[in-house]
């Protein structure tokens, strides 16, 4: 390893307990790495305004790192156990080519608001796309929901035929869903955007930093004003995030049920298309959905990474090096539940009904409970009308569309309000 920055003159570092403070960290450090070069530059910019850099220096600087910038993306450069961090590896490079200029990069600021900013910066970019995925979803679901709304599907409560639904309700409930989580995404989106840099090691620093600058360079709405929260804040955000994401991901978790119920032979509602099926290695017949299986189980990944986030948080004022641990939780939970979730608009996009044999599985009872309401309507007490339709012999049967239009059409409460929700889509795009 190269030599850590805050070594002490004379004092052995134990490998051992080296390895177990570095963990995987500098490994992970290469996940933003991009961003805390970017935040690096924006800090340099700001020293120069304030005449802790020439305009000469900061210029190396900024060469320097974008070509940092430019060998780590082209595999030139390796962010390794070389260093102790990605930050330690930017200062050391910039020392490496620029001498004394390197060495004045570090005025004001600490690896505490270093990795700071580097996570929002990164953390935008996940919410961002988090946002950009469920409004695709929720398309989809809206555009199906149009196109299939008469479509007969059995409703249940309690995995058990309730009243007759449609694939316009199906639809409508993803569209929804899916919009209100995009909604969350860009809600967090905006709370995290705000800039951490200049808060130094959470007291500030005596230096007239100019924070403004930084702020607008990184294209943060707004600055974070209070340096101790600033730090405090840490673990907060990343749990604000993992929360915008798992909420998407709770909803993945139903459709992929849903949707493994539905293509089992006692339903056959719906059949996936090739690609997200495997076979069995020793039944020759299997065709197993295991693609909707492994997202309907990354909602575990996702989970757990919000429970290792919060409970590194039960800590005093101040940083703490058990914040370092949430970084892999972060990367890891987004990692995983953006994988999963980059695959649902397709997999919607391609899902084959099959209409009679939801058709098949509407049976009379399904319709006792217009008939009580019909009933109601002509001025028999509701309860009265309810026993009356529990009786067998009053299911004459049904026609699922009359069922349907009556319950769902424009103006009754289950109005499917499509417009509605192409109206809340737009604005989230
Ligand atoms: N890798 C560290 C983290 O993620 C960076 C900050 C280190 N700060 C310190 N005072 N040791 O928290």
């Amino acid at each position: 390893m190269s030599d850590l920055l805050w070594q002490k003159p004379g004092v052995a570092v134990d490998a051992q307990i080296q390895a177990f403070l570095a963990g995987d960290d500098v490994v992970l450090d290469r996940e933003f790495f991009l961003h805390d070069i970017a935040a690096s530059r924006a800090h340099a910019e700001g020293l120069q305004r304030i005449g802790i850099l020439s305009a000469d220096e900061l210029a190396g600087i900024a060469r320097e790192l974008d070509a940092l910038a430019e060998d780590f993306s082209g595999g030139a450069f390796v962010l390794d156990e070389r260093f102790e961090d990605g930050h330690s590896a930017i200062e050391a490079r910039l020392v490496e080519r620029l001498g004394d200029t390197g060495r004045r990069i570090h005025t004001g600021r600490s690896r505490n608001d270093q990795v700071l900013v580097a996570t929002r910066l990164w953390l935008k970019e996940k919410l961002a796309r988090t946002q950009a995925l469920c409004v695709e979803t929720a398309g989809i679901a809206l555009q199906r929901a149009r196109a299939e709304a008469d479509v007969p599907l059995p409703g249940y409560t309690h995995l058990q035929r309730a009243v007759v639904s449609s694939l316009g309700m199906w639809w409508g409930t993803w569209a929804e869903a899916f919009i209100d989580n995009a909604a969350r995404a860009r809600d967090t989106h905006a709370w995290v955007d705000a800039n951490p840099l200049g808060s130094a090691a959470g007291y500030g620093v005596n230096l007239a930093l100019d924070r403004d600058h930084g702020t607008g360079a990184l294209g943060f709405a707004r600055m974070q004003l209070s340096p101790p929260y600033a730090q405090l804040s840490r673990g907060k955000f990343e749990l604000a995030a993992i929360e915008a994401l798992g909420s998407a991901m709770l909803d993945l978790r139903r459709v992929a049920w849903d949707l493994s119920l539905f293509t089992s032979a006692e339903f056959g509602f719906v059949a996936l298309p090739a690609q997200y099926t495997t076979g069995s290695s020793i039944m020759p017949n299997k065709r197993n959905p295991d693609v909707i299986e492994l997202m309907r189980a990354t909602y575990a990944s996702v989970a757990a990474a919000r429970s290792e986030i919060e409970q590194l948080l039960s800590l005093p004022s101040g940083y703490h090096r058990d914040l370092q641990l949430s970084k892999g939780a972060l990367f890891h939970g987004f990692g995983k539940g953006l994988q999963a979730l980059a695959l649902l608009p397709d997999l919607l996009r391609n899902l084959e009904w099959k209409p009679e044999r939801m058709r098949a599985a509407l049976e009379p009872s399904m319709y006792a409970t217009d008939l009580a309401v019909d009933m109601a309507k002509q001025g028999v007490p509701f309860r009265d009308a309810y026993r009356q339709a529990a009786d067998p012999a009053r299911w004459a049967g049904g026609d699922p569309a009359a069922s349907l239009a009556a319950r769902t059409s424009p103006g009754a409460a289950g109005d499917l309000r499509l417009d509605a929700l192409q109206a809340r889509l737009a604005a989230l795009r």
